[in-house]
């Protein structure tokens, strides 16, 4: 066995706590088979703190270094999957039906701005999708308005990630080569940076999904794209996450969660709507 795994072995009543914190500071929920997953996330910050027990650790976190280890511990603990073009039918119906309808309702309201939230963007492949498409309808649907992107996540290696902009073919799988010669400059090494008049749409921020009262800082929004993160939040937290949306989509707005992710169950002031091979969610009021 790995030396450093068998000096940090995590008893159950260990976990039991430290699931406990992470569950009130993040809304995430690690069930009884997460431990092994939680003690491989946590073994290594551990040694690097030269800590020998998760109490230690808890302590730490509860004490006058709890906010800074915070921070330390959401990069660890959160899984950041993402890419480009994630869920193509969803990104074409944004592109097709939910942006032309979103800046259709902005006009009416008077508005010269469309403001789009991206919460829990990972490092930024959502957001900069999301700003390519609005690049593109720029001198069409979007006419006359213009627009910003917000790009919010609880992990500070992510967001300094996505204010990088660089990326990996991987990542970049989904894009047509037409689309990665237009929207990104090649740096060498397979590496690819998105090109500035594609950045300037999307600013970034740290923003924890359970802050609640923080919302409201926010302003308001005509289209949130939450996607893939409600699963790693139990019932309560994702009626109080949607509840936040809801109070900052204005009238109409669509919001849009992960293919796998449903939400009729838990609120009812958004209806749900049928894309081609995609769905999403419009607040009813
Ligand atoms: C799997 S990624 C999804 C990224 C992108 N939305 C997508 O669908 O490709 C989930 C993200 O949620 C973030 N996250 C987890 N809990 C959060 C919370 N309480 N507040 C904000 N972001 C959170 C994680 O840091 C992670 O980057």
């Amino acid at each position: 066995m790995d030396p450093l795994q068998a000096k940090h072995q995590m008893t159950l009543a260990e976990f039991r706590s430290l699931r406990d914190f992470i569950y009130a500071k993040s809304g995430i929920f690690f069930s009884e088979s997460k431990q092994y997953f939680l003690e491989n996330r946590l073994s290594k910050r551990m040694a690097d703190l030269k800590l020998k027990t998760y109490s230690d650790y808890l302590s730490m976190l509860q004490g006058f270094q709890g906010p800074v280890e915070l921070k330390h511990l959401f990069v660890e603990i959160t899984t950041n999957e993402t890419s480009f073009w994630r869920n193509p039918p969803q990104i074409e119906a944004f592109q097709n039906i939910v942006l032309p309808e979103a800046a259709r309702l902005a006009r009416e309201r008077g508005q010269s701005r469309l403001r789009i939230w991206s919460a829990a963007c990972s490092s930024g492949e959502e957001p900069y999708t999301l700003a390519m498409i609005c690049q593109d309808l720029k001198d069409s649907a979007l006419r006359g308005l213009s627009v910003e992107i917000l790009g919010t996540d609880i992990s500070e290696k992510v967001l300094a990630q996505a204010g990088d902009a660089v990326y990996n073919s991987y990542t970049l799988r989904n894009l047509t080569p037409e689309q990665l010669l237009r929207h990104f400059v090649p740096l060498g090494k397979d590496l690819f940076q998105v090109k500035p008049e594609i950045r300037r749409f999307v600013s970034l921020r740290n923003f924890n999904l359970v802050d609640y009262p923080a919302y409201r800082q926010l302003g308001t929004f005509d289209v949130i794209f939450c996607r893939n993160v409600l699963i790693y939040f139990d019932e309560a937290v994702k009626a109080q996450v949607l509840k936040g949306f809801h109070d900052l989509l204005h009238s109409r707005a669509h919001l849009l969660v992960g293919h796998s992710e449903s939400i009729h169950a838990f609120n009812t002031g958004f209806e749900l709507l049928h894309f081609s091979k995609a769905m999403g969610y419009r607040k009813r009021t």
